[in-house]
């Protein structure tokens, strides 16, 4: 099982196709392309479909994710009484800024954010990612991957305007759009964000 944006993001995909095409009696490669229409992005369900029918005395599994879906395939393998043993895994966790290196255009803003019980208000600085901010101001916020990945930091702007890192481009969102936290900057002064 292979996840990746698209399939000209997939690394090593020519060698894996071709890997798969000399070996196909003993390899199968499954492609998960988030931002394929009639693809998606791997599931529980995808786990499960995978392990159905399996050995799982002698089944190993290896995973190599960020850290959200390295929990979500254990919690899976718990369910089926995988021998713990016979999971190995690297988690993994990036800066998006530091990755792409591109000059973004945001702004020190005052930010204010929505849960269920309680409303905070942080001020933010233009070089920081809105999760690393909230993060750093011990307001509750669900992550993992911090890299546009697992969608575990979802919200929602109720007002403002946020500039993200969407693979290597840049898109704004504004006031209705949902947005991954953990690969935006803010792009206007003053912004209210919720769980989404
Ligand atoms: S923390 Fe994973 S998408 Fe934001």
């Amino acid at each position: 099982m292979y996840a990746a944006r698209t399939p000209e993001e997939t690394i090593f995909k020519g060698a894996i196709d071709r890997l798969q095409k000399n070996h196909a009696d003993y390899l199968t490669v499954d492609y998960y392309f988030s931002e394929i229409k009639n693809s998606s992005r791997i599931d529980k369900k995808d786990i499960e479909d995978v392990l159905r029918g399996k050995d799982l005395q002698n089944t190993l599994v290896y995973v190599c994710a960020p850290e959200g879906i390295v929990t979500m395939v254990w919690s899976v393998l718990q369910s089926v009484n995988l021998n713990p043993e016979h999971f190995k895994y690297e988690s993994f966790t990036t800066s998006a800024l530091n990755i792409h290196k591109v000059n973004i255009p945001s702004k020190d803003a005052t930010v204010y954010f929505q849960d269920e019980s309680k409303n905070y208000e942080i001020q933010v600085k233009k070089d920081n990612t809105l999760l690393d901010e909230l993060i750093d101001k011990n307001v509750p916020i669900d992550y993992s991957c911090k890299s546009g990945d697992c969608e575990m930091c979802s919200c929602k702007i109720k007002q403002g305007e946020i500039v993200s890192l969407d693979g290597k481009n840049l898109k704004k969102y504004k006031t209705g759009d949902v947005i991954l936290p953990c690969v935006s900057y803010a792009a206007s002064e003053k912004i209210e964000l919720a769980k989404a």
